[in-house]
């Protein structure tokens, strides 16, 4: 018999719903596990059961809600404005607090946010032709993209090596009259240290520019640790000078993705970042965020998720990962060779190697072999390569296993001894420009690295160390066009 209904997204005749879903599971088997604690990076899990048939639920009753005209539906704009609310209420904002007037936008991410903020600090500056923020280098790198989208010139600020937090002095040694916004993080992404935001923000204040504290990993979860009696320094609205902070939902709320809060110490602040259009035959147009037409399910869900968890759910999943964040950096300490980066004080673990027999990439390699997916990140700027996880409430239960298999895994990235690349390989990482990569040298350096054909190795510790060969514009191609074997239409 003929299969009409192929393997393609568009068959024929139709499938059957049952067969479409087993289609879907089929596929979905091949993914790290977005369940269970044993994947740090990419996810957030709570463990709490029954969670998500509540948010895939609230998710389904909105789905077709559109956010385009908040007159419409006006079930968003109430979930919208209840989800702004928690999260200025939160951050030091609200009525009885020193930022009373807090206004925000719901977004779907936190590159969004972060985008719409340096949108809304540039355009409130028509003045300026050549409009400049000032980044932190441990700053999420969605920045370099806000700047890159909007035309914003980015001057980046050092880290301290062995703090890894910028100097307020340094930041305010890099603004000029051109800087229109100033950046923070609570805590950095790849790191989880917290900036001196209090200093920043004062540096910023005294040059009369905004100052965007970028919460979106941390401010769901840091406000709950000081509850907790951990010494979090200040970061919010709380601290003069904060004019913006963006919160990422779809992290540490838990919410299913496609949600983050951009929030502004006030109105005025705000207006710049909104978009209206009139000058066609077609709808008025006012869009808030970046995207028009929205759905309403992510939305939904995130408001089903913070009132379901509450504030007590928020405490008690922050206890739980704080203490998990102890036991993985006491299994980490426990590895001779291994060696924090920053001593843990939110919810990242990140450590290096001090043995140059233990190869961290490989290291990574061995333990996703076990079952554990972490994050490498390459060695940059002074900085050395490093293991970064990401640990959420559902890590909790697995700590106990985690550090004999980081153990075994280090055990066995020693004895298979450093990844060796062909000095030739190595040579040409090291000397090429990316104007003179080639479609001929790409497609023979993926070859080599086992890239391509829709999917990326199991080891992906020669990938790395290749990247991490290459000065910075050549990681940046190379990844483009690693990228862009995978991203082929399958027919
Ligand atoms: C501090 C920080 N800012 C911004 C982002 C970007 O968020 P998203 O991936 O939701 O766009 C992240 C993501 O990890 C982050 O950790």
């Amino acid at each position: 018999m003929t299969d009409t209904a192929g393997t393609g997204a568009l068959p024929v005749e139709g499938v059957p719903a049952a067969r479409v879903l087993d289609e879907i599971r089929a596929l979905r088997e091949a993914d790290r596990p977005t369940h269970g604690g044993r994947l740090f990076a990419y996810v957030y899990d709570p463990g709490v059961a029954g969670l998500d048939e509540l948010a895939q639920a609230a998710h389904a009753e909105s789905a077709h809600v559109n956010g385009l005209d908040p007159t419409a539906f006006p079930s968003l704009l109430a979930m919208e404005n209840a989800l702004v609310g928690a999260a200025a209420r939160l951050l030091g904002g609200g009525p009885g607090t020193s930022a009373p007037d807090v206004v925000g936008s719901v977004t779907s991410g936190g590159t969004e946010s972060l985008i719409l903020a340096v949108k809304a600090a540039r355009d409130a500056r028509p003045d300026l032709t050549e409009p400049r923020i000032v980044v932190p280098v441990s700053g999420h790198a969605a920045f370099a993209k806000a700047a890159h989208y909007l035309r914003v010139a980015l001057d980046p600020v050092p880290v301290d090596p062995v703090t890894l937090r910028p100097a307020a002095a340094d930041v305010a040694a890099a603004i000029r009259p051109e800087t229109v916004l100033v950046v923070a993080s609570a805590p950095s992404y790849a790191h989880g240290v917290v900036d001196p935001v209090a200093e920043i923000a004062a540096v910023a204040a005294a040059a009369g520019v905004r100052c965007h504290v970028d919460a979106c990993f941390g401010g769901w979860t840091l406000p709950w640790l000081r509850r907790l009696g951990a010494p979090v320094p200040p970061f919010d609205f709380a601290v003069p000078g904060v004019t913006s902070i963006s919160v990422d939902l779809h992290k540490y709320a838990y919410a299913p993705k496609g949600v983050s809060v951009l929030l502004h110490r006030d109105p005025g602040l705000r207006a710049s970042q909104f978009f209206a259009y009139a000058d066609w035959p077609g709808y008025t147009m006012v869009n808030p965020v970046i995207a028009s037409t929205r759905s309403g399910g992510p939305i939904a869900a995130a408001y089903a998720t913070l009132r379901h968890l509450g504030e007590d759910g928020y405490l008690r999943l922050a206890a739980v990962t704080r203490d998990a964040v102890a036991g993985l950096a006491d299994a980490v300490r426990a590895v001779g060779g291994l060696r924090l980066l920053a001593e843990p004080e939110s919810t990242v673990v990140c450590f290096t190697a001090d043995d140059p027999g233990l190869d961290l990439f490989v290291l990574v390699d061995e333990l996703t072999a076990r079952g554990w997916h972490t994050q490498p990140q390459l060695a940059y700027a002074g900085l050395p390569a490093s293991v970064h996880l990401t640990v959420t409430a559902a890590v909790a239960p697995r700590v106990a296993e985690f550090g004999p298999a980081l153990a075994e895994a280090a055990a066995a990235a020693r004895a298979a001894g450093p990844v060796v690349l062909p000095p030739e390989l190595l040579g040409l990482a090291g000397s090429l420009t990316p104007e003179a990569l080639t479609p001929e040298l790409i497609a023979g350096l993926a070859a080599g690295l086992g890239l391509g054909a829709g999917a990326a190795p199991d080891r992906m510790a020669a990938v790395n160390t290749l990247l991490q060969a290459a000065p910075v514009r050549l990681r940046e191609r190379l990844l483009v066009e690693f990228v862009g074997l995978l991203q082929r239409p399958t027919w």
